[in-house]
């Protein structure tokens, strides 16, 4: 079992303007009194930590005093949130725009925080650029899409290596519309998408032997996802026939009250087939980690109060399940508050207000789902 990187070693990207805040935004962050959330998961095993992206001081960014504020006293892990995917940094072959994914790889380490890497390889045509897509593969395809995938993981991998404790070397290679594989110019050319993840995290652990490699996908317990579970199993014991070295599954984990369960009020789950899922994952060795965390409300009432407690108590249930899992490791919000959430534009509410699925509310305070988080841990199972 790889072990994440204890330390942050030098990184000698670029000079000092990576480290300049273009804006310094008053934080209304009224919880310094609160144990942050990254010590209360430290005390079970864990850590605790958000996305962050590298745009200006309007958005979820390093530029955002306010959000970064809050960021930095809850935890002690980031992700980029678009940054270090092939289609930001990789623009033409062998040509890379690190600009952006360094100004957060600087930051982060200013601040003395690690950084998980998403993604070395999302196997999507939609999210691949489209010089990937349109690759001529020449006489000898297989080849040639070997070395460019190989090429794009120690390039990225060599920029960040030495920030980045875990990786997703895979993002997203089921499709569950189809019940079977996301085909792309890489699994066409390299004759099958399992050979694709296999020269991936082969790739990727020969580049970064100590980082935690990780395969990541967007399903979790709800029931429409009952056949990408099945075909994420199938997977994970071919990567074991395989020898292919994954070390563990993300969990993105964008929990859903897009509908609502008559018995709950909340979003329908199902926690037993959720519960034997996840024992057949750690059953064949793996670790979990639940890395793109948040809660999307559109079932749910327009009143503030009610969505709040509503968000928290199926956040709740849901935590509950994976902190009883020893083999869990980091949790990561994808987003700390609402104003700046992905959510807000993929699964807008439909009475125009905010969808409200992140930990702080947009006027940067603490909310019940925070509540939700910071209290989970303490009945959990100490991470192995
Ligand atoms: O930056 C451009 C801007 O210049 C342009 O005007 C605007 C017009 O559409 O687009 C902006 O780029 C958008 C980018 O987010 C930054 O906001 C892209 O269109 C948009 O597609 C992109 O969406 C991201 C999405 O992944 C696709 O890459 C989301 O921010 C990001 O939160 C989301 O993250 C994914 C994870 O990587 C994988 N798991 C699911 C998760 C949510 O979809």
């Amino acid at each position: 079992m790889r072990e994440p990187n204890s330390r942050l070693d030098s990184l000698k990207l670029m000079g000092g303007s990576a480290l300049a805040v273009s804006c310094r935004a008053p934080a209304a962050w009224a919880s310094t009194a609160l144990p942050s959330l990254d010590n209360l998961a430290r005390a079970k095993g864990r850590r605790f930590g958000s996305v962050i992206a590298s745009g200006d001081c309007l958005g979820g960014t390093v530029a955002n005093g306010g959000y970064a504020q809050i960021v930095t006293s809850e935890c002690s892990r980031l992700v980029a949130e678009n940054e270090m995917k092939w289609q930001a940094l990789h623009i033409a072959k062998g040509e890379f725009a690190f600009d952006r994914a360094d100004r957060i790889a600087v930051w982060a380490q200013s601040e003395g925080l690690t950084l998980r890497g998403h993604a070395l390889l999302w196997h999507r045509a939609r999210w691949l650029p489209d010089w990937v897509n349109d690759f001529d593969y020449g006489a000898h395809p297989a080849r040639a899409a070997e070395a460019l995938l190989v090429d794009h993981i120690n390039a990225v991998i060599g920029r960040y290596g030495s920030v980045v404790a875990s990786w997703d070397v895979v993002n997203e290679a089921v499709n569950d519309a189809a019940d079977g594989y996301e085909e792309t110019s890489l699994s066409r050319a390299l004759g099958s998408v399992e050979q694709v993840l296999d020269v991936s995290f082969h790739a990727a652990g020969n580049a970064t032997p100590k980082a935690l490699l990780v395969y990541n996908v967007y399903m979790s317990w709800e029931p429409e996802y009952a056949g990408h579970r099945k075909m994420v199993l199938h997977l994970l014991e071919v990567f074991r026939k395989r020898d292919t070295p994954v070390d563990a599954l993300g969990v993105q984990s964008h929990i859903q009250i897009s509908r609502l369960d008559p018995h709950t009020g909340l979003g329908p789950y199902e926690e037993k087939a959720w519960r034997s899922f996840m024992d057949a994952v750690v059953g064949m060795g793996y670790r979990v980690i639940i890395t793109e965390f948040n809660v999307r409300d559109s079932a749910l009432p327009t009143d503030l109060e009610v969505r709040d407690a509503k968000v928290a108590d199926y956040a709740r249930r849901y935590l509950d399940v994976m902190l009883s899992y020893p083999q869990l490791g980091d949790i990561m919000a994808w987003g700390k508050v609402d104003r700046y959430n992905w959510l807000q534009n993929f699964a807008p509410r439909q009475d125009g207000l905010a969808v409200r699925g992140c930990p702080y509310g947009s006027d940067h305070k603490a909310k019940p789902l925070r509540t939700a988080i910071a209290t989970a841990p303490m009945g959990a199972k100490q991470a192995s």
